[in-house]
């Protein structure tokens, strides 16, 4: 890896796995290590940039695509890029890899078990597809492609959140040395 240039920590898992609430904390982590980080959330990128798409096939991967654009200044600047969508599909995943530069990107799958994420429904949104009131949701009637090579797998299910962020926070930092 080139000295000094940044990187993109890619985070693909349901909703409610724990993407968003990881890479929070992992911020807090890397700036303890003057690693300038820059968080970037599939909820903030829906209400602006990607305001004009919906959750089809076709929208999600251009999502995707814009996301990983957007990565990918951020890591020429030099940034530690924590990146967190839902990614559900694979060639999606691997087109963000793809436009960010495999040598600069590492793909840590959040896994939790869809009945747990269901569980947390940490924005009610699971009982709304249940309820048939919102539609192509992941999980529910939209796929979630599990990876088969990420680099790293985080099962929120089966560790504390604390123990998951020290694994996290170790292997990103090993990453980044
Ligand atoms: N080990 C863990 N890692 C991350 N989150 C966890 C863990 N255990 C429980 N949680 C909880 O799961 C929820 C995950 O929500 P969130 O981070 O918003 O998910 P996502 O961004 O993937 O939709 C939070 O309420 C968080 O406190
Ligand atoms: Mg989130």
């Amino acid at each position: 890896m080139i000295e000094n240039s940044g990187v993109v920590i890619w985070f693909t898992g349901l909703p409610s796995s724990g993407k968003t609430t990881l890479a929070i904390h992992l911020r807090t982590v890397l700036e303890q290590y003057g690693k300038k980080v820059i968080l970037l959330d599939g909820d903030q990128l829906r209400t602006g940039l990607c305001a004009d798409l919906g959750f089809s096939e076709k929208d999600r991967t251009e999502n995707i695509r814009r996301a990983a654009e957007v990565a990918r200044l951020f890591c020429g600047e030099g940034y530690v890029v924590l990146a967190t969508f839902i990614t559900p599909f694979a060639t999606d995943r691997a087109h963000a890899r793809k436009i960010v530069g495999t040598e600069r990107f590492r793909e840590v799958f959040v896994q939790c078990s869809l009945a747990t994420c269901e569980k947390r429904d940490v924005k009610g949104l699971y009982r709304k597809a249940r309820e048939g009131v919102l539609h192509d949701f992941t999980g529910i009637d939209s796929p979630y492609e599990v990876p088969a090579q990420a680099d790293l797998v985080i099962s929120t299910d089966q560790a504390s959140l604390k123990e998951s962020v020290d694994v996290l926070s170790k292997e990103v930092l090993k990453f980044l040395t």
